[in-house]
């Protein structure tokens, strides 16, 4: 059998735990929605047909997928990318998001309608009379946070900054009919960039602690573990005290890491796809640890070793703090098709702290 096959096999069979009747929702509302409907809010509970709805949210995977994850993990390691290919993917890594997005339409991306809902401080930013607010999404894409925060803005004030290191891609977002110069600018720029002597490293029109929002949605993933630094540096940089991070990605143990195929794997948890564009996927320790432990001086706090480790105790002088750290688990269903996959997304809000964390802004 392919390891396709094998995976299909598996998404069909999974028998995903079911929570006892009720435990949750409103059992006079079997349509399990609450109305206006809320994302997080579909129990699958025991007597429920698991084909009814696309999509149930708070699904742990059950044991059996869980040894399967493993097994398939093992295989992975055992047929890594050649030491020759992970330099060609690592050593120009916008060579191979610039054929992706020459080879996609902007309609690649679904738009982000779940944004508002899920990171409130956007509506604030947004609001009719909320003043001077900028936001900076970095690595924007295709415009697909971007375009519905403006198209649903009301504050005459707000300027969105659509960075993106493709140059597809910004032109991509530069040609696009929502793009409106008034509330919205897109530029190449490199998360990871080094300041050198000639050049500095943050994006077109932007200084030290001109911004008030930092998007950051499936462009961590993207970054070498290497990188991860360069990227808390500039973001610090670029952020005002008390500025926020709004933060969504892949979670370890995503049905997109399980299927990963013999010679993908780079690193632990860090894969290449078919089209050349590289894969990080995060555990909730990992993140906390990151942001609420990183400094411009000492850099990673990671947790020594390479089993995941404990989140270290946040440290109350680090320049960002945690506000929440989420783990989106959900079961997605193809009825038709009758497979079941189990999705895991981190979602986190960091914030910039004030005070002498804040102060010496010119830390890179
Ligand atoms: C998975 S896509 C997500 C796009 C968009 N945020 C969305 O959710 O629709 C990752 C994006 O990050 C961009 N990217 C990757 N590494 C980057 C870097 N070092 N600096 C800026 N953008 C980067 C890629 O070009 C790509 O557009």
């Amino acid at each position: 059998m392919s390891e396709e096959q094998t995976i299909r096999e598996v998404m069909e069979k999974v028998q995903p735990p079911q929570l006892p009747p009720h435990r949750s929702h409103d059992p006079s509302n079997n349509l399990k929605r609450s109305d206006p409907f809320q994302f997080g809010s579909r129990y699958l509970e025991q007597g429920d047909n698991v084909f009814e709805f696309n999509a149930w949210d708070h699904v742990e995977p059950d044991d059996e997928f869980k040894e399967f994850a493993e097994t398939q993990y093992e295989k992975q390691r055992a047929a890594p990318v050649s030491d020759f290919d992970k330099n060609r993917f690592n050593n120009d890594p916008a060579k191979w998001w610039n054929l992706f997005y020459k080879n996609n339409t902007a309609n690649f991306f679904k738009d982000r309608k779940w944004l508002r809902q899920e990171f409130p401080v956007l509506d604030e930013v947004t609001k009719k009379g909320a003043g001077r607010q900028v936001v900076l999404e970095v690595g924007a894409g295709a415009g697909n946070t971007a375009f519905p925060l403006i198209r649903n803005n009301e504050n005459e004030e707000l300027m969105v900054h659509a960075c993106d290191f493709s140059k597809y891609a910004v032109q991509v977002m530069r040609e696009s009919e929502y793009y409106n110069p008034k509330y919205m600018v897109a530029d190449v720029w490199d998360v990871a960039a080094e300041r050198t002597e000639t050049e500095d490293s943050l994006p077109p029109g932007l200084t030290d602690g001109s911004v008030d929002v930092v998007i950051l949605i499936f462009i961590f993933s993207a970054l070498n573990p290497k990188q991860w630094d360069r990227a808390l540096h500039n973001i610090h940089r670029l952020l005002k005290p008390g500025g926020r991070v709004l933060f969504r990605d892949y979670g370890r143990g995503d049905l997109a890491q399980v299927r990963f195929k013999k010679g993908r794997y780079m690193e632990e948890n860090f894969y290449v796809r078919g089209d050349g564009t590289r894969v990080y996927f995060f555990d909730k320790e990992e993140l906390v640890n990151i942001w609420s432990r990183w400094t411009p001086e000492k850099g990673l706090q990671l947790g020594s070793g390479d089993e995941p480790s404990e989140t270290q105790p946040a440290d109350a002088n680090a320049p960002f703090e945690v506000v929440h750290m989420g783990v989106d688990r959900r079961l997605l269903v193809n009825r038709s098709s009758k497979v079941k996959m189990y999705r895991c997304w981190m979602q986190g809000h960091f914030r910039k702290r004030e005070g002498p964390a804040a102060i010496g802004q010119d830390d890179a």
